[in-house]
């Protein structure tokens, strides 16, 4: 085999109905289904070669070699891609993000969904969207849902053949905007590989595995609706539970800072004021805030005079992984 390389590029998404906890963590199985959104203004972009030529695999991220543990977990992953092509050959993967990191913003599920398709394109597979999407799965669940385009649902399946993410909506369908409220932060939060593995020692997730499938059918129907108001009790009550599972897990998970605290109780006050705006909060401190694309400025104007808000990053919804050319 020659030299073969390819680069793609994907966007990270943001869940409107949350996956946290595994019934199968060696399949990356998840105990529920999700619902997210990507995010177009977010992108990462990775290049991968194989070589007959090289001894190892290596991990470039944002100009800087990897740490060993960040490239363990990408050689794993090339594992899998290599027994599905039947191939032995190493690879050189270099992957950059154009929006901040060490800011709290998850990197993984874009990590991963651009490395399959990279990945899967240079050693010369064509999987569908459906087998690049559970592929996905392996680096990072929610990797999954960054394959398709626009508003993704994750299906939770029973088997690696039936866990994969689909798109319910395409980007144009519903002009809804993250603006994603970056908080200074002192604290380095447990990351969600090992947060997952924690959820069953909660007595509340049973509870919250037990209302998912109905939030998530509403949280769906909210969104092909363009129901603005069902859509932001949901996703905060979604949100609120998640959380209420980290804090009770053995040890427990606190991923809020006083000002996420304070953004969840302000934010609902100013939809009672007739603003259309909601929030959710994955496993960190910063306070994604939803709200329609003609509301940003409003929002971005309540939210920068926060003393504890460091910058506003605004996305709004994005398409599926793709490959580059240039
Ligand atoms: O895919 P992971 O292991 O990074 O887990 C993602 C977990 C949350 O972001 C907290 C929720 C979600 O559904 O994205």
């Amino acid at each position: 085999m020659p030299d073969f390389f390819s680069t793609a590029i994907a966007h990270p998404n943001i869940a409107f109905i949350k996956y946290w906890g595994n019934r199968n963590n060696e399949l990356n199985l998840p105990a529920s289904g999700s619902l997210s959104m990507n995010l177009g203004a977010l992108t990462t972009r990775t290049m991968v070669r194989f070589a007959p030529s090289l001894a190892a695999d290596s991990l470039i991220l944002n100009d800087a070699p990897a740490q060993p543990l960040a490239l363990e977990r990408v050689s794993r992953f090339l594992d899998r891609v290599r027994e599905l092509a039947g191939t032995p050959y190493h690879a050189v993967v270099t992957s950059t993000n154009n929006f901040p990191t060490g800011a709290g913003i998850a990197s993984s599920a874009s990590a991963f969904a651009a490395l399959s398709l990279a990945a899967t394109t240079a050693i010369g597979l064509q999987p569908d969207e459906a087998s690049l999407s559970r592929l996905a799965r392996y680096g990072s669940g929610s990797a999954c849902r960054s394959v398709p385009t626009g508003f993704v649902e994750w299906l939770p399946g029973d088997t690696d053949a039936d866990s994969f993410a689909r798109t319910i909506a395409p980007p144009g369908h519903w002009d809804l905007v993250d603006c994603i409220a970056i908080l200074h932060s002192k604290h380095k939060p447990v990351g969600s590989t090992a947060g997952h593995r924690l959820a069953d020692t909660s007595p509340f997730q049973p509870a919250r595995l037990q209302g998912a499938p109905t939030r998530l059918a509403v949280c769906r129907q909210a969104i092909l609706d363009r129901d603005f108001n069902t859509f932001a009790k949901i996703v905060e009550r979604d949100s609120n539970l998640m959380h209420a599972v980290m804090m009770t897990s053995i040890p427990p998970l606190f991923y809020w800072e006083p000002a996420s605290l304070e953004l969840m109780k302000t934010i609902p006050a100013w939809r009672a004021e007739g603003l259309q705006v909601c929030y959710t909060l994955d496993a960190g401190p910063n306070v994604h805030v939803l709200c329609l694309s003609k509301d940003v400025p409003e929002v971005k104007k309540r939210l920068e005079p926060f003393p504890q808000v460091q910058r506003v990053l605004v996305s709004p919804p994005g398409g599926a992984v793709q490959l580059v050319t240039d």
